[in-house]
This record gives structure tokens, sequence and C-alpha cells, in this order.
């Protein structure tokens, strides 16, 4: 692959924060041991006293799980080099700033989102309907579906496009981010068995937990074994780069048949150009599936503002956006779910995304202004 200088910075530091995690991970815990050195004498010795949740114990057990959470991310990175960038050295890391080590824990946690048991209920939430409507929009035996092809922008960590390239369809997931590309591509490519490793998706965190045990927790990583299902005849692949810049032009014009969207459309900072660029690869009568909510990722991102000023559309807005540029919506309903929620905390974020099939016609449609 080759990248420009910032692009080639960036992907350094994403490689670097997933070797530096170990570090990362056992220096919040010895923080962690520092301030419980700072309390009171009497405040230290009644909590040293329960002896079913001795609090330096469970601090050396969360050791132990950043140990093996490290193993995995560690893995990633070294996977990726020889793909995404060969002259990385490994012995001469950058600094990597704590933001990108929180997106690596964050990377680890969104792991259990796609490829545990843990999250199935999730997953039957907001993928499962897409699936559903992918098998009765083209049935099985009046289609070839390895001549449908249908993209997914925003794909994360791979699993709904996976779960659509294993039903026989051709299909191709779109990610910008490196974290996202890495894990997927270890995912994808790069495990053997289910259950082959277990993370600890929640160390990271002290708050809302009703026991240790509970912020321990092991996941259990993969739920199923992607190249069992990749290996027989599915076409499936990964397209690296920005929705916009990389379906946007002429060369894309027409290429899918169905574009898949699930809590993505969101990430716009102008939500109408998502539209354009899903309507300018789509055939003509191809369909564009929906599910997800409208949390603006960039509403209160001031730095961005001020280049680049962003547009939050509600509903109602962008169905009259998408009815004016052609898009006939076939079924539109909601549904409730967590993401990357745990059902063990005292606290879980619940969306209400929608989910809609909806139409392009593209012939005898005067151009949207916006
Ligand atoms: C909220 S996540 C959803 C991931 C996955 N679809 C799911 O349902 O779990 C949104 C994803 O879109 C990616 N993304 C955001 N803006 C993008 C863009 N302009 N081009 C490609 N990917 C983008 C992010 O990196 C992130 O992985």
């Amino acid at each position: 692959m080759e990248y420009d200088e910032e692009e080639e910075k960036i992907l350094k530091q994403v490689l670097s924060a997933f070797f530096l995690y170990r570090q990362y991970g056992h220096t919040l815990i010895q923080q962690k041991r520092k301030f419980m050195s700072q309390l009171s004498f009497d405040h230290k010795d009644l909590l040293l006293q329960d002896t079913d949740n001795n609090f330096l114990k469970h601090l050396s057990r969360l050791d132990d799980c950043v140990k093996q959470n490290s193993v995995v991310a560690e893995a990633i990175a070294k996977a990726g080099i020889p793909v995404f960038y060969p002259s990385f050295d490994v012995n001469n890391l950058p600094h990597v700033s704590n933001e990108m080590m929180q997106k690596v824990s964050s990377t680890l946690k969104q792991l259990t989102r796609d490829w545990s048991e843990e999250s199935v209920d999730e997953r039957q939430a907001t993928y499962v309907p897409i699936l559903q409507e992918l098998d009765s929009l083209f049935p099985l035996d009046s289609n070839d579906r390895s001549q449908i092809h249908i993209l997914v922008p925003g794909s994360g960590l791979g699993r709904l496009a996976f779960d659509i390239a294993a039903k026989g369809f051709s299909c191709q997931g779109n990610e910008f981010s490196y974290f996202m590309l890495l894990t997927s591509y270890y995912m994808l490519n790069c495990v053997s068995s289910t259950s082959e490793f277990a993370i600890h998706p929640y160390i990271h965190s002290f708050s809302n937990h009703v026991t240790r045990d509970h912020q321990a927790e092991k996941v259990a990583i993969p739920d199923v074994v992607p190249a069992e299902y990749l290996n027989h005849g599915a076409f499936f692949s990964m397209a690296a780069g920005d929705f916009l810049e990389v379906y946007g032009d002429k060369t894309s014009e027409n290429r899918f048949h169905v574009v898949v969207t699930c809590f993505f459309i969101d990430t716009a900072k102008n939500v109408l150009s998502y539209l354009d660029v899903i309507k300018n690869c789509l055939v003509d009568g191809g369909y564009w599936i929906n599910m997800g909510p409208l949390l603006y990722h960039f509403e209160n991102d001031c730095a961005s503002q001020h280049e680049n000023p962003t547009i939050e559309l509600t509903l109602d807005q962008l169905f009259y956006a998408m009815d004016s540029m052609g898009f006939n919506v076939l079924k539109h309903e909601s549904t409730t779910t967590s993401y990357m929620g745990d059902k063990r905390s005292m606290l879980e974020w619940i969306y209400h995304p929608h989910f809609w099939v909806s139409r392009i016609q593209k012939a005898n449609l005067q151009q949207f202004v916006a």
C-alpha cells in the first residue's frame, strides 16, 4: 500500500499504540495502587479487611488481564505489519497520545460487539434485520448472489460485511480507521478456531460494576471462524479510505446493487454528501438499507466546526432529502438496542435506531439541489 506522509504518520502511531498497550494498561493500574496507598490508614485498612474483595489482589488480577489483552493487541499489530506497513520498525516506536491509547481499549471492547457470543442480542437487533432483508430481496433459489454487489461503508470490525459475504453475496467493506482495519484484517484472516483467545473488555473502567469479578470478566473471541466461510467462493474485500473519497467519483458510479449502512450515517459532517455518494455508487433501482440512530459524531467538535461546518438533520428532514433525491422508502421501522453494551453494568446506553429499506430511482429525476 502507498501512503502520503500524514497517513503514514497515523498508521505508525496506530501500530505503535497496539504495541504500547501493555505498558499503558499496567501504568493505569499502577496509578490506582498509588491512589490506594494515599488513602487514610482507616480507609485502607477497611478495604483490605474485605477478604472477598481485596483491592490490591484485584489490581494484580487486572494486571494479568492487561497482559492477556496485550497478547491480542500485539498479535493484531504483528499480523498487520506485512500487509499495511512492511517497513514499520517495532524497535523504534514513536510517542503515542493518551487518546490513541484509549482507542486500543475501545477497539478491544468493540471485538465483543462483532465477534463474541456475548453480544449476540446486539447483533440480532441490528445486523439480523439487514440480513433478513437481503434474504427476502434476493432469495437464494432465484439469484446468483455472487453477482449481487453489496457495499458496507463504516464496516468497523467487519462482522456485518462478513455475514453478508457468508450468505454468498459479493461484499465490500469500507473503513477509514486503522484501528478497525488492522483488527478486522486479523479477525477475517488470522483466526483459526472459535474461542481462540480471550479479552477482558471492561478492565479500563472502574465505574458501574456490581462486583469486582465483573470488571475482570473474560470474553471468548471469536464465535465464528470467518476463513471457514470465506474460502468457499464468497467474494469479500475491504477497501481502506474515506467513504466520500473512495466512492464519490465516476469510477464508482453504478458499482453496487445494495449499500448497507449500520450505525454509520451520523458519522458524516454533512449527511447529504453521504446520500450523494450512496446514490452515485448504486445502480439505478439499487437498494440502500440503513440501521442506526442520528447521533451526529461531529456536532460538538469545535475544532472541526471551524474549517468544516457540520449540519445535523432530523430524521424527517433526512426523509425529505431522500425523497427529493429519488430514494423511495419501501420499509421503515424502529427498534431498541445497546451499542457495545454491557448487560451487567449499572449503566447502559439504549438507542432507538431506525431501520429502512429504500430503492433509488435515478432516471427522470431533477438533480437534487442542497
Ligand atoms: C459507529 S461505528 C459502526 C461500525 C459498524 N458498522 C457497527 O455497526 O458496529 C462507525 C464506523 O464508521 C467508520 N467511519 C466513520 N466515518 C467514515 C468515513 N468517512 N469513511 C469510512 N469509514 C468511516 C468509523 O471508523 C467506525 O468504524
